[in-house]
């Protein structure tokens, strides 16, 4: 089978689709995605826990929220962890059941909890004894036990990006696993609360399977703990993690090598097993693709300045990533670039000094690996456009969210009504300087126009 992201004859193709018949017609920058790259990875994920035997995958919907994405991971017997309701909306509107739906987040709030409720989610995991005790009220006064499990910080270096890491005591996430017993046993006689198990997610783009590991151990202990002191334990929720190469020729752990350690780690653990996987199903299967605005010379290197930015792909400007950059149309010629985006910001910037495919002004380019936490994370910052996002399956392709542009943005927003009476005389002063004449007229030739320009706004 050819791979989703590949070059034929000389050109960079998704599947069946050539790059530049999708930046003909959509635009640049846009994310793609390959249905046969997503399918791929989400089978590859399942085969990796082959030896699992009780298991439920629920996709992290924070790593690539696209409705049509989803949809094909429902199709793909995924359910979600999502981490608000809005995610629950896109879970639900993809078709996902809503017992297949894991409610995470450290900050879960009344109205989010009782909308979950309502729509009778599959397990909600709790980060605190207190936003235990409020579900337990708010299931009882429904007559309903909510599921539920207690989420523990381990304490364990995922050995991540700082701002990816989430299991170590200082981090904000979970109960702390010296206290987790006494606060599982007082909230496990509680109606209104099935609690039922242990929840876990040391942090992202995991590199090394061996803190993974030490803190499944972990969990391992406290749930023998808390079956000696009688409580029912059926489920533990294993997070995501699982780091993917971004570099080429990176190494990282394959879902297999995962699938071993967990069987290995958890054996005779007796529960049900959840899995929040993100990255790992959506990250290799979308590009975000762009084209070179300008060549400019550098101090060191030139500056290759394109048209996607950091508000299109926020991650190398917040946790240093690196995205492999790639000519659509590689000339097999080389050069050493920095690689920026148009945004008013230094940190607009995807690399320094990288080589990289020779490109120059006009050409198309990927930034591969941008298929998690890619259009997810785009912003409209600097007044710029939604980055658009385009599903491609086999020869075909579809915008499946479309670019919101400046003037919807706009159309959104609201002059209120004592500023719309008192703001036209201040502005108007400020128009009309001494000389009567607007400002900006004097730069426009006297024709019949400029000169009534005068009395702009009067
Ligand atoms: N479960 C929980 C409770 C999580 O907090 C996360 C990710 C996942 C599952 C999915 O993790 P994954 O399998 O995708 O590693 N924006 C950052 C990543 C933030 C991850 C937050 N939590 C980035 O672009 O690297």
């Amino acid at each position: 089978m050819p791979l989703p992201f590949d070059c034929r004859d000389g050109v960079l193709h998704v599947e069946d689709v050539a790059l530049p018949a999708i930046a003909a017609a959509v635009g640049t920058p846009a994310y793609v995605y390959s249905t046969a790259a997503l399918r791929t990875s989400a089978r590859a994920f399942r085969a990796g826990l082959a030896s699992v035997p009780r298991k439920q995958l629920a996709f992290a919907v924070k790593a690539n929220p696209n409705l049509a994405v989803l949809k094909l991971l429902a199709a793909e017997g995924y359910g979600a962890d999502i981490v608000s309701a809005g995610e629950m909306l896109h879970a639900r509107a993809a078709g996902m059941p809503a017992e297949s739906i894991v409610f995470s987040g450290v900050g879960k709030s009344r109205r989010e909890l009782a909308a979950a409720l309502d729509a009778g989610i599959g397990q909600f995991n709790l980060e605190l004894e207190e936003e235990g005790v409020v579900l337990a009220a708010m299931a009882a006064a429904r007559g309903l036990r909510a599921p539920a499990v207690l989420r523990v910080n381990p304490d364990v270096d995922a050995g991540t990006h700082a701002k990816i890491s989430t299991g170590r005591k200082q981090n904000k996430f979970g109960v702390a696993l010296d206290d987790a017993a006494a606060i599982y046993a007082r909230l496990a006689g509680r109606d209104g609360l099935d609690l039922r198990g242990i929840a876990i997610h040391i942090g992202s783009q995991l590199s090394d399977l061996a803190p993974l590991e030490a803190a499944y151990a972990r969990v391992g202990e406290l749930v023998a703990r808390l079956r000696a002191a009688e409580h029912t334990i059926t489920h533990v929720d294993l997070g995501g993690g699982l780091g993917l190469s971004y570099r080429p020729g990176e190494q990282m752990p394959s879902p297999a090598a995962y699938g071993a350690m967990v069987a290995r780690v958890t054996r005779g653990w007796d529960v049900t097993l959840l899995f929040e996987p993100g990255r790992f199903i959506a990250g290799d299967s979308g590009v975000l693709l762009t084209e070179v605005l300008w060549v400019k010379p550098g101090a060191v290197d030139p500056y290759v300045i394109v048209d996607a930015a950091m508000n299109d792909l926020a991650r190398p400007a917040l946790y240093d990533a690196f995205h492999d950059f790639v000519a659509v149309r590689p000339s097999g010629q080389r050069m050493t670039a920095n690689i920026a985006g148009p945004v008013c910001e230094s940190g607009d910037t995807f690399a320094m000094g990288r080589e990289i495919d020779a490109v120059a002004a006009g050409d198309l380019a990927v930034f591969r690996t941008a298929g998690a936490y890619g259009a997810t994370m785009a912003s409209t910052y600097n007044c710029r456009a939604l980055v658009p996002e385009v599903l491609v399956d086999g020869g075909r392709f579809a915008v499946v969210a479309d670019r919101i542009a400046p003037e919807a943005m706009l159309a959104a927003q609201h002059i209120p009504h004592w500023m719309a009476e008192v703001e036209a005389a201040p502005r108007k002063a400020a128009l009309r300087p001494a000389t009567g004449r607007a400002l900006g007229a004097a730069h426009r030739p006297r024709s019949r126009r400029s000169a009534s320009s005068g009395r702009l706004g009067s």
